[in-house]
């Protein structure tokens, strides 16, 4: 254990940070400032944090959060997944990225279709089209957590793949596994509005019903 103190996490990164699991390598896709692979390394729960990024300057960031813990954080410059070999890492954490980066990013590296990955998502957007495509793909949802940070509410996924590819209701895409945290009713709201704007802009038809449909329901599930 570093006797340094590890960086101080938002209510996001440490909703990630739990759902990495204790003893194996991570990789922190767009680490970016390196809090959350700083975080991993320093506390011990990670014996090696792969820290990664698209760009050279927030890779560069994160060497400095992460100098005090040495080798415990290595540095890979590249996109997506491909600045990593299959198995190099078995819990992958992709931060602060719209659904659709996200997506494509999974969607480039095959290897993770596999049930030894463990994948820590935070989507910065569009969470149901992320919890979609999970679905569709065949990943399941093991845990969410909702939490609030900078005023904005966020879904802190973990997916593992099972094979079991489905068809998933609007609904299910809309909450996923958040019914009954704190905040969903807000969250909800939120969703909701996303939801009504999105109708105002269909033309008249059964895609514009089955909207209309799916806002009362957000709206009974609002109500409790
Ligand atoms: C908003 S920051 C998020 C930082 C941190 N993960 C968090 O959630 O606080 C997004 C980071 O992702 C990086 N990024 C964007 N696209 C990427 C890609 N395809 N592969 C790796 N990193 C990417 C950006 O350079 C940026 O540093």
């Amino acid at each position: 254990m570093h006797t340094c103190k590890v960086p101080q996490l938002d209510a996001r990164l440490a909703a990630a940070y739990a759902f990495v699991r204790a003893g194996r390598v991570a990789a922190d896709i767009g680490c970016d400032h390196g809090k959350l692979s700083a975080a991993l390394a320093g506390s011990g729960r990670c014996p090696l944090v792969l820290a990664c990024d698209l760009r050279p300057g927030p890779l560069e960031k994160a060497r400095v959060t992460c100098a005090p813990y040495g080798d415990k954080v290595q540095f890979r410059l590249g996109s997506g997944l491909a600045v990593l070999a299959p198995g190099e890492a078995e819990d992958i954490i992709i931060a602060g990225m719209g659904a659709e980066t996200i997506i494509e990013i999974l969607e480039a590296a095959p290897w993770v279709f596999d049930a030894r990955y463990n994948l820590v998502l935070v989507p910065a957007t569009k969470h149901s089209i992320l919890r979609r495509w999970l679905a569709r793909r065949g990943f399941a949802l093991r845990g969410e957590t909702l939490c609030q940070a900078a005023g904005r509410w966020y879904a802190v996924m973990n997916a593992q793949y099972t094979g079991d590819a489905r068809e998933p209701d609007g609904l299910y895409c809309l909450t996923g596994l958040t019914q009954g945290q704190p905040g969903c009713a807000d969250y909800y709201a939120v969703q909701n509005a996303k939801l009504r704007k999105y109708r105002l802009g269909l033309p008249d038809g059964a895609e514009r019903d089955a909207v209309g449909e799916l806002i009362a329901e957000m709206d009974r599930l609002a109500a409790g």
